[in-house]
């Protein structure tokens, strides 16, 4: 790989920011947020370092899923702007270095969507056939695998015809059938019309559920997806697809197109993520080493996205009952934290006890994986949820700009406003941006910080990994380095509330090679066998530059 390929395969070192364009500033005075608050807070997202944004849905919906339940594929929820503010917005992220990717919702549509009251309206109706129905009753004990607990099966009886239709997720969310060749015309169209007002591709929405054909043909699923990222590429040659596929490795490889890489761009690694909490949980890297270990390859063009945390419940899914138990230990002690019987609903902060070290570390580590990282919105300041918020809710309340009424986000009464900031320790006005603005010591300096380096080194987003042997005296210490045709880069972080001293040695490297601090000034001292030698604190972390002689790079 050459530095200029980096432009080209622009989303292997991007900096991905997901908003919800409700919640983040209201510029008219109503309680919610839209599209003219956002673009006045676009020159802040690109001095944080964002290369991406990633918008939540801002359709014409219902609202009853937070906008997951959309009732016009093609339109802009009025209270939060019109098409014009979208393209200026888009417009302007352009300008400042930013791509715009929007969500994909295709596995269903709001029960209030057109199509829907169609096909409710009569089986007749050319829109029945947009929707999956049975004749027969379903299994009485089926339960909801999505939100057990909260919905009732899969199944909802229209009592007009009779017939049940399905909805995987909320019965107010009928699931389309991609079997019918007019369902796969319009989510191609839907494609194609967001790709002309100028976005950079699309986060998929719960994609495994979105290609479960009814019949249970899974491979024409696949051949959609094929179909879709083509027509994608046609239309827009620089347009990826980051697709929501909760799977174990080997299934999300599928979603992948396998070798020949040809369906989604990009796909979230819940499995890794969930490995981090469990090391966090434990003072111990290994179960991140392991995931690290068992993550697949991926084609040059493919890549993962790393997370800490996203819009929905953090998922524990993917662990053993006795791993999922330990975390819920550590970090969700209440029964009120937890959710579906799987997932966490508090942010990470205050899951880590507040500890700066900790939080600091945690996004050290989040920077350095191997793949693009993703942000969810006010973890760059340190958002706490709001723990008066039962389930999902909690960690979707306003970004805190200021110490301010309402947290700097809107003018109204606080009674009218869309979402509560939390109170207490992680109120706005303890945690805000005006504040950490001022404070070159603060989070929110120190992630844009990291940030800059990331950009800095893209072999984090190319390179070939390595787990290195930190040796006996740093024995909860994860070292690990990237290495690619630009460079190569090593970092090491302490999961342990001990100091350690890391000890391993740089394989493979010439004669002259230096270790310089990506991360502050100086360098680290190579030995003749290429040993290094380097002094952790609790929760401690370090970046490197491994500095070849004459290898053009700066630092
Ligand atoms: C995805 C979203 C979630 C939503 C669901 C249904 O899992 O992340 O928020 O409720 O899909 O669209």
């Amino acid at each position: 790989m050459r530095i200029t390929d980096t432009s080209d395969l622009w989303w292997k070192t991007a900096v991905v920011y997901c908003l919800d364009v409700e919640v983040y500033l209201d510029s008219d005075g109503d309680g919610v947020g839209d599209l003219q608050g956002l673009a006045l807070r676009l020159d802040y997202l690109a001095e944080l370092g964002v290369t991406c944004l990633w918008l939540m849905p801002f359709y014409p919906t219902p609202d009853l899923d937070d906008g997951y339940d959309v009732s016009d594929f093609y339109g802009v929820d009025p209270r939060l702007g019109t098409h014009g503010d979208l393209v200026e917005v888009i417009r302007t992220a352009n300008d400042r270095g930013m791509r715009v990717i929007v969500d994909l919702i295709v596995n269903h549509t709001s029960d209030r969507h057109p199509w829907f009251r169609s096909a409710l309206r009569s089986v007749d109706s050319p829109y029945r056939d947009y929707y999956v129905w049975r004749e027969d009753p379903p299994p009485a004990d089926e339960p909801n695998e999505v939100f057990p607990g909260e919905v009732d099966g899969m199944w909802e009886k229209d009592e007009r015809s009779g017939q049940w239709y399905l909805h995987s997720f909320y019965a107010h969310q009928p699931d389309l059938n991609i079997g019918n060749p007019k369902v796969r015309d319009e989510i191609a169209k839907t494609i194609g019309f967001w790709l002309q007002l100028g976005v950079s591709g699309f986060r998929v929405d719960a994609v495994p559920y979105f290609l479960e054909a009814p019949l249970g043909d899974v491979q024409d699923g696949h051949r959609l997806l094929r179909d879709l990222r083509r027509f994608l590429q046609r239309r827009s040659p620089e347009a990826v697809l980051l697709g929501e596929v909760n799977l174990p490795y080997d299934e999300q490889m599928k979603y992948f197109g396998g070798d020949d890489a040809d369906e989604l761009t990009m796909q979230f690694d819940f499995v890794g993520m969930q490995a981090i909490y469990l090391a966090l949980a434990r003072h111990d890297p290994a179960p991140l080493v392991k995931a690290l270990r068992e993550r697949p390859r991926l084609a040059v063009e493919a890549q993962w996205a790393n997370f800490l945390r996203n819009h929905d419940e953090l998922t524990l899914d993917k662990l053993s009952e006795s791993e999922r138990a330990e975390v819920f230990e550590a970090f969700a002690p209440d029964e009120s934290q937890r959710v579906y019987g799987r997932g966490i609903t508090r942010r990470l902060p205050p899951m880590l006890g507040g500890d700066p070290r900790r939080v600091r570390m945690a996004y050290s580590l989040l920077l350095t994986l191997p793949g693009t990282p993703v942000l969810f919105y006010g973890e760059e300041i340190g958002m706490g949820e709001n723990p008066d918020v039962p389930g999902r809710e909690a960690v979707r309340t306003p970004m805190q700009w200021s110490s301010r009424k309402n947290g700097g986000f809107s003018d109204v009464a606080p009674s009218r406003l869309v979402a509560t900031p939390p109170a207490g320790g992680y109120a706005p006005q303890h945690v805000n941006v005006a504040d950490q603005v001022e404070d070159p010591d603060s989070l929110l300096c120190f992630v844009q910080r990291l940030i800059a380096r990331y950009h800095r080194s893209p072999e984090i987003g190319w390179g070939e990994l390595a787990i290195l042997d930190p040796g006996d005296a740093a024995p909860a210490v994860l070292a690990h380095s990237l290495r690619a045709d630009v460079g190569r880069m090593v970092a090491l972080h302490n999961f342990s509330d001990e100091p350690a001293v890391a000890q391993f040695v740089l394989d493979d490297e010439p004669d002259g090679v230096r270790l310089s601090d990506l991360l502050g000034p100086g360098e680290v001292s190579v030995g003749d066998r290429r040993e290094v030698e380097v002094e952790l604190e609790a929760y401690g972390f370090r970046w490197f530059r491994v500095a070849r002689p004459g290898d053009g790079r700066l630092g």
